[in-house]
């Protein structure tokens, strides 16, 4: 890492800041070559978005020359990051990824462009805000996930660290600048470009004692402990689907390694783990925050030495046929757009991994119509039941 963690220069203002410029071919060239593989990659999917441009263009009133410190969250696949050690001309950078295919990306985008030495992927926490200046944010979805962020850079980045937080205009909303202002004294939108707009957070304000998260919570429903990190699905509450699958628990096969695939926060593992002593269980999720709730909950029902949580995406280095049964709430959004094809590959990844005559069990929204592709890529596959929202199948690996 570029420097130590003591003493950080004072940031200038922006209008004081000439020395550093984006130039649009600078950005043009960089975003050119990036690439979202192992993402899905398809012509109208990009590796960046006018946010990324802008949030750069942005940070160059901010970083002052090479020793600045900025740290990077919430990037996609490498734009802020290779950007700003690529076109701002910053030595160093600490970058937090949530997603398991973006920090595979990055990793890929920086070697390409030899820059892979010049960065740090770390978790949401102190190693990665310790004394920044300069915080980029790709504004996430969730306004839990913002108050997690907020938090962790109001409680370790420099005392007179920027927030330079963007997003689409048309998925932010001003519960977000409440977010922000939590943590933060002042929160400054600036005028919209390009149909993005930067929030401008200063002025850190004290924190609690403890992070807000995660967050625990009694379920008395299923008599567990469900722990949730901002990002996690539905964060401590009980999915409506997860809750209808959780109704076929008794009817579910006794596995020798199952498998939670698209775990959250590790509700079906802890559920299964509690019903079945014998079973050693594996959760997975692509989401770090998924992963670390998952962990929590695992270890707050005692179940710790039982479930394995793994990051990864669609079980990508698991072995194949090494599991007898896999429970699986799919997702059916991918990013801001419905996309069957993110509940496909975990269909498709669960073909892989079960052994022949393995069972996979999967709960959807009855209009999604997952029954053929269910058939054609594991095999044999009945309805076990249905309400009015949603159908749980049972498919047995041919
Ligand atoms: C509908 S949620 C279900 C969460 C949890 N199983 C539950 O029932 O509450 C789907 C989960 O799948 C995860 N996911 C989506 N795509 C994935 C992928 N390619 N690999 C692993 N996990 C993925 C998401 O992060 C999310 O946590």
């Amino acid at each position: 890492m570029v420097g130590g963690r003591g003493p950080f220069p004072h940031v200038p203002k922006s209008e004081s800041r000439p020395e550093f410029s984006v130039t649009p071919l600078d950005l043009d060239a960089l975003f050119g070559s990036l690439r979202r593989f192992p993402d899905v990659e398809a012509a109208n999917l990009q590796a960046h978005d006018a946010t990324d441009r802008f949030l750069l263009e942005t940070a160059a009133g901010y970083v002052t020359g090479p020793e600045t410190r900025v740290a990077v969250i919430g990037d996609r696949y490498g734009a802020l990051t290779l950007g700003a050690l690529a076109v701002l001309g910053v030595g160093h950078v600490r970058v937090s990824q949530d997603l398991y295919t973006g920090r595979l990306a990055l990793q890929r985008n920086a070697e390409a462009a030899g820059l892979s030495g010049r960065l740090e992927q770390l978790g949401l926490g102190a190693a990665l805000l310790d004394g920044a200046e300069v915080v980029l944010l790709q504004l996430p979805k969730a306004l839990a996930e913002l108050e997690e962020i907020a938090d962790a850079v109001a409680r370790f980045a420099a005392p007179g660290a920027v927030l330079l937080a963007g997003g689409r205009v048309k998925h932010m909303s001003l519960g977000m600048n409440a977010v922000l202002e939590q943590s933060f004294g002042s929160v400054q939108p600036q005028l919209a470009q390009r149909k993005s707009r930067i929030l401008v957070a200063t002025q850190r304000k004290a924190v609690p004692a403890e992070p807000p998260f995660p967050v625990s919570e009694e379920n008395s429903e299923l008599g567990i402990t469900v722990c949730a990190h901002g990002a996690a699905f539905s964060g401590t509450r009980l999915d409506i689907g997860t809750r209808f699958l959780l109704g076929f628990l008794d009817r579910l096969p006794d596995a020798r390694h199952a498998i939670d695939l698209g775990c959250g926060t590790g509700i079906l593992a802890t559920m299964y783990a509690k019903s079945r002593p014998g079973t050693h269980i594996t959760a997975t999720d692509q989401s770090a925050a998924a992963v670390a709730s998952a962990r929590a909950t695992a270890a707050a029902n005692g179940l710790a030495s039982r479930i394995t949580v793994v990051q990864d995406d669609a079980m990508s280095t698991f072995d194949a046929g090494s599991a007898d049964l896999i429970l699986l709430n799919p997702p059916f959004h991918l990013g801001a757009s419905v996309h069957a094809g993110a509940a496909l590959k975990m269909f498709e990844a669960a073909a892989r991994v079960l052994e022949p005559g393995g069972e996979l069990w999967t709960v959807y929204n009855s209009h999604l119509q997952y029954r053929p592709a269910l058939e054609r890529l594991i095999g044999p596959t009945t309805e076990e039941g249905r309400n009015p929202k949603f159908t749980v199948t049972r498919s047995v690996r041919r």
